[in-house]
């Protein structure tokens, strides 16, 4: 089974890689794009996802792709669109063209329609791929941590850690499901064998729903600091972030205010039995990471 993964060079992919490369008679392709895959047992094909004779070359002879690139964090509301949603249909031609058996995506649980310009050109992605005539699975994981990263609540775990107070915006009321990257990764790699899961969209959410604010409670009774929240208004947030954003400091971009508060879906049931998806409560993947990490 040959297997092209795009995105290999990004937290997810890191951690993809090494779980698919375990697996017996698969060959892992992946698309290079500006920084290094080091990983062992991969072949690597540079590529672009605008640019439609390296998505050709890459999957030539590939029997499924798993499409994680995307643009997650940029100032530009266009940018989004070009990189996840045109470079995935690009993406989705050139399987067509090769005829690849399967066609994996990596959508998000932020994929909404009020979710700010990430948000809408991941559901742009999702209607590329059900249309494309292809096989495919889409996958929408929820708030990811353990990549390792400082964004999202990687970078609030990280702040816990460090800083006495920490700066929520709004009334940090709105819900997340935090997930584990490793549930997230075995839940892929089942998503690409198996069978039923085709033509179905899977969410990957953690065990539980729980607000903004009481992520930031449990996060301080786990590492045992006590840490202050400092409530900014939105309007205020985006307000700064705008003027941050024209002087090229992006270290918030204005499309993560609605990403983060946009009314996601409460995940009653995270568990996906198909995939074997049970997905650890918020403690156990924390120590498991921390353990993994010392
Ligand atoms: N992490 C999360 O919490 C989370 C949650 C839900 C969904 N997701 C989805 O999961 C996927 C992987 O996320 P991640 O956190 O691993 O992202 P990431 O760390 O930002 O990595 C993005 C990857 O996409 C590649 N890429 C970007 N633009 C490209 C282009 N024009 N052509 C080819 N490759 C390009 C990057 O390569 P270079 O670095 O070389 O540019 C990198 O390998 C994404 O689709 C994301 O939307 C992530």
């Amino acid at each position: 089974m040959n297997i092209l993964v795009t995105g290999a060079s990004g937290g997810f992919g890191k951690r993809l890689i090494p779980a698919l490369v375990e697996r017996e008679k698969v060959k892992i392709r992946v698309l290079e794009h500006r920084s290094p895959v080091e990983l062992p047992d991969c072949e690597r094909v540079s590529g672009e996802l605008a640019d439609r004779d390296s998505l050709t070359a890459a999957t030539s002879g590939i029997d499924i792709v798993v499409h994680l690139a995307a643009l997650t964090h940029s100032p530009n509301r266009e940018d989004y669109f070009k990189v996840n949603a045109e470079g995935t249909k690009n993406l989705i031609e050139a399987c067509i063209r090769n005829k690849i058996s399967r066609f994996v995506y990596m959508s998000s649980g932020a994929a909404h329609p009020q979710g700010g310009a990430y948000s809408e050109s991941k559901l742009a992605a999702e209607r590329w791929v059900k249309e494309s005539g292809l096989p495919w699975t889409i996958l929408r994981p929820r708030e990811v941590y353990g990549t390792g990263g400082k964004v999202g609540i990687n970078q609030l775990i990280h702040w816990v850690q460090k800083s006495p107070l920490i700066p929520v915006i709004g009334n940090g009321q709105y819900l997340l499901s935090p997930v584990f990257i490793d549930d997230v990764v075995s839940g892929t790699v089942e998503a690409l064998f198996q069978a039923d899961a085709l033509e179905n969209t899977y969410e990957f959410a953690g065990p539980e729903d729980i607000t903004f604010a009481t992520l930031i409670d449990r996060l301080s009774a786990y590492f045992g600091v006590h840490v202050m929240k400092f409530f900014i208004p939105v309007s205020f947030v985006q307000g700064v972030t705008s003027l941050l954003n024209l002087a090229n400091i992006n270290t918030l971009v204005p499309d993560q205010i609605p990403r983060l508060l946009c009314d996601k879906q409460p995940s009653i049931h995270s568990e996906i039995p198909l995939l074997n998806y049970k997905p650890r409560k918020l403690e156990e993947g924390l120590r498991l990471y921390f353990s993994c990490k010392d």
